[in-house]
């Protein structure tokens, strides 16, 4: 499919005016996929619709931003966006439950499990991680082959080597102090993991995309993954959380180590500004093309406002 319909052409320099537009084709996404909140087993599928609303969107607002630079049509992005909000919200909803940080406050309202109750949480959990698979597998707009390989990129993004084993190794350093490698190393692989998929998925769209294009906004993700959990870390020890609708201080509350607790504030908030120069850097290669990617990284920079 040609780009023609996509948006005016002339403003890649100025992202924002997308950011609503991209939001709003992800909420008409969820919205569709989501079984109404009244459909049996109604408690349930109102907990998962309670667990999808919100957020920032940054993964979906990624998806569709590396779409615009391969000159994607937007229609073939909402299944890809789409699938890996569904598999971060999960992954919010099972994060917050007592087993793992035990949180009361997520995106400005109670936890799932607060609001509901833990056995819901987790089936809110097992049932958004599914439908994930199911939007992409049924994304009718993408060529078989593209939607195989999306599945599986993101059930690698999901599972054991990626996000899920982040958390169980965030969990286990519990109470110890790590070294900044291992603390790297768990940093990409709890919230890395997913945003790299936002653009090795959208990717994915572009069978003959150029192996150096590739590799730059590969890396352009795993830079930014990083750069946002560093940032997230910053942002709980300063407050800013609350902002955000979150708990302030729940990471030193739980003997948590992060960027700040092993580098110290100023330099983990310095490790985190390099981070993403070296992430709008890479794309260099990518020329003038890229700059709903850079101007992305610089909102996400700026994420408290
Ligand atoms: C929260 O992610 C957990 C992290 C991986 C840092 P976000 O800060 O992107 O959460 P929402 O989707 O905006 O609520
Ligand atoms: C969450 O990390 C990472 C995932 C959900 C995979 P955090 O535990 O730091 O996220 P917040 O601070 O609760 O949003
Ligand atoms: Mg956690
Ligand atoms: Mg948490
Ligand atoms: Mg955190």
């Amino acid at each position: 499919m040609k780009a023609e319909a996509f948006i005016e052409p002339a403003v890649t320099t100025d992202f924002s005016h997308r950011l609503a537009f991209y939001r709003e084709r992800l909420q008409n996404t969820l919205d569709r996929c989501l079984p109404a909140a009244d459909i049996y087993p109604a408690r349930l599928h109102e907990a998962m619709r309670y667990s999808t609303d919100g957020g920032k969107r940054l993964r979906a607002l990624l998806v569709y931003a590396a779409g615009e630079v391969l000159n994607v049509h937007v229609d073939q992005l909402d299944a890809p966006a789409c699938a890996i909000e569904l598999i971060h919200a999960y992954s919010l909803v099972h994060d917050d439950l007592p087993a793992m940080d035990d949180d009361e406050l997520r995106r400005g309202r109670p936890t799932c499990h607060r609001q509901f109750d833990e056995a819901t949480a987790i089936l809110v959990g097992d049932g958004l991680q599914a439908l994930a698979f199911g939007v992409l597998a049924r994304a009718e707009l993408l060529p078989a082959q593209a939607r195989i390989r999306m599945v599986g990129l993101l059930a690698d993004a999901a599972g054991s080597r990626g996000m899920v084993g982040g958390q169980a190794v965030d969990l286990a350093s519990e109470n110890q102090a790590l070294s900044l490698l291992e603390l790297e190393t768990l940093h990409i692989h709890k919230t890395g993991a997913l945003i790299r998929a936002c653009l090795t998925l959208a990717c994915e769209t572009q069978p003959d995309l150029m192996a150096t294009h590739r590799y730059a906004l590969d890396r352009y993700g795993k830079l930014l993954g990083l750069a946002y959990q560093i940032q997230d870390d910053v942002l709980d020890i300063e407050g800013a959380a609350h902002d955000l609708g979150k708990t302030v201080g729940k990471d030193v509350a739980a003997h948590k180590s992060t960027y700040p607790s092993v580098m110290g504030l100023s330099a983990a908030k310095q490790r985190a500004e390099e981070l993403f120069d070296e992430a709008r850097s890479v794309l260099s290669i990518l020329g003038a093309e890229a700059m709903p990617l850079v101007w992305l990284a610089d909102h996400i920079q700026g994420r408290r406002h």
